[in-house]
């Protein structure tokens, strides 16, 4: 079962996943702040794995609307465990780069402690001690910087800009690491098929900064618009952003898993979008 299969990561897992019957809902199906629901629909459906990518996932909407942020994201997530525990299905949780607080300058270990800066990361972190509680044995699988034709992402935000416009400003001082959904879809399906458990971090590899992916993006895509790199404070947002958020990829190794680099995940992507 996925929760949040109308989203981006949702619809890559929804096309990626075959071989197994898969039962995709989107919050008109359920909204996970509805225990009383959630225990009915996993009850009936008596899935074996759920999948749960389901999230108010606008980081900067967040910080002025926490109590949806913690609703959803934290008790939606633990109504979703409990029921997963009293039905004895496996759970994945999405969880993101943004419990972390960006201050190391060497890839975040699965282990490494939580500090988030933002409302956003602070409800995921939350969620990951609250899930661990009630399921010991889930797996918390945290990505970050995610694209995909299945909305709207950074790509697809910088290539409608760079269509428009001859120049483009991109922060420069913050560093992560690209993470196309399919592949992030296939990962996940392949750690249910390995019943993982504990926490895991999936990108794909490499690392670069929001400037470099930018050129990276208007390059592939045969675009002639000028990037200029920036720093974050010019662009502030409402929500802090880490500055560093590499995420190690040695707990997903454990399972035998390697992840395509993001440039080719990048290009991958831009085939996928003009098709
Ligand atoms: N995007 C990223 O860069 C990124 C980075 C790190 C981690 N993550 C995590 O990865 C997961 C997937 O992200 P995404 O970008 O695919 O998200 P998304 O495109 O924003 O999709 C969110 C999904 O959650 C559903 N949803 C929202 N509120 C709900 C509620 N109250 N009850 C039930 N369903 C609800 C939405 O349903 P409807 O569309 O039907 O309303 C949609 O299917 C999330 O957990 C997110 O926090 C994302």
């Amino acid at each position: 079962m996925i929760l949040g299969a109308t989203g981006l990561l949702g619809k890559a897992l929804m096309s990626e996943w075959n071989r197994d019957e898969v039962v995709g809902l989107g919050s008109r199906d359920v909204d996970i702040r509805d225990a009383d629901t959630v225990y009915e629909v996993v009850a009936k459906a008596r899935p074996g794995w759920i999948v749960l990518v389901a999230a108010y996932t606008n980081v900067d909407e967040c910080e002025s609307h926490p109590d949806l942020a913690f609703a959803v994201n934290r008790d939606g997530a633990v109504n979703v465990a409990k029921a997963a525990k009293q039905t004895g299905a496996k759970l994945v949780f999405l969880s993101s780069d943004y419990v972390f607080d960006g201050k190391k300058s060497s890839p975040y270990q699965a282990g490494d402690a939580r500090n988030p800066q933002s409302v956003y990361g602070r409800s995921k972190a939350e969620a990951e001690i609250r899930l661990l509680e009630v399921l010991p044995e889930c797996c918390i699988a945290r990505t970050s910087w995610m694209f995909g034709t299945g909305g709207k992402c950074f790509p697809d935000t910088i290539l409608k800009l760079a269509a428009t416009r001859p120049g483009l400003d991109v922060v420069n001082d913050q560093r992560g690491c690209p993470t196309y959904s399919v592949d992030l879809a296939r990962a996940i399906i392949e750690l249910c098929r390995k019943s993982a458990s504990g926490i895991v971090h999936i990108t794909n590899s490499g690392h670069c900064s929001w400037f470099e992916f930018a050129r990276e993006i208007v390059k592939g895509a045969g675009l002639a618009t000028e990037v200029r790199p920036v720093s974050g404070q010019q662009m502030a947002r409402p929500a802090p952003r880490p500055a560093y958020s590499v995420l190690s990829p040695k707990s997903l190794q454990q399972y035998g898993i390697a992840m395509p680099a993001w440039q080719d995940a990048l290009q991958r992507y831009l085939q996928e979008r003009n098709n």
